[in-house]
C-alpha cells in the first residue's frame, strides 16, 4: 500500500480532515504512503477547506490550510492503491465512474456509517464529531494497511 486518495463532495470540509489525519498519523510512524484528497463535485476548485474544517484541525495540532480542492478524476483510480468515499453517495458516485479499489471510511469503525456532511451544519457545531469520526477511522484503516515491520 502505497497512495491513499479520501473523497468526499466538496473536497473542502470532510476529505481536507481525513487527508491532513492520515498524513500526520503517517509522518509519526515513519511510513511512507502518500496521501490526497478530491471531490466528486467542481463547485469549490483551487478553494482552501472550510474555516470550520482548518479551525477544528488546527485544534488538534494538524495543518490542513495549505490544502486546495481539486475534482477527482478517473487517472486517480490508477494513481491511487486505494480510494476511501467519505459517504455512501460518494461511493456511489465513485462505482459510477468505474472506480474498483474503493472502500467507505465508515467501514473502519463506524459500522459503516456515513461521515456526515458538515457542509450545511449551522456554524462550528458538529466538527467536533466529524473530526472524531475521521480521526478514529483513519486510524483503524491505516492500522489495517500498514506494512509489517520487518524483523530482525
Ligand atoms: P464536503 O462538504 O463534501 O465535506 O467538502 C461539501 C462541500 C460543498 C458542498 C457540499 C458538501 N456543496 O454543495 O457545494
Amino acid at each position: 500500500m502505497n497512495s491513499i486518495l479520501f473523497v468526499c463532495l466538496g473536497n473542502i470540509c470532510r476529505s481536507p480532515i481525513a487527508e491532513g489525519v492520515a498524513r500526520s498519523l503517517i509522518e509519526e510512524g515513519g511510513h511512507s504512503i502518500t496521501v490526497d484528497s478530491a471531490g466528486t463535485g467542481h463547485w469549490h476548485v483551487g478553494e482552501a477547506p472550510c474555516k470550520h474544517s482548518i479551525t477544528v484541525a488546527r485544534n488538534h495540532g494538524i495543518d490542513i490550510s495549505p490544502i486546495r480542492a481539486r475534482q477527482v478524476k478517473k487517472a486517480d483510480f490508477h494513481a491511487f492503491d486505494l480510494i476511501v468515499a467519505l459517504d455512501q453517495c460518494n461511493y456511489n458516485d465513485l462505482k459510477t465512474l468505474g472506480c474498483k479499489n474503493l472502500v467507505k471510511l465508515g467501514d473502519y469503525g463506524y459500522g459503516g456509517e456515513d461521515v456526515p456532511d458538515p457542509y450545511f451544519f449551522e456554524g462550528f457545531e458538529g466538527f467536533e464529531h466529524v473530526y472524531t469520526m475521521i480521526e478514529s477511522c483513519v486510524n483503524r484503516l491505516l492500522d489495517s494497511v500498514r506494512p509489517e515491520p520487518v524483523e530482525g
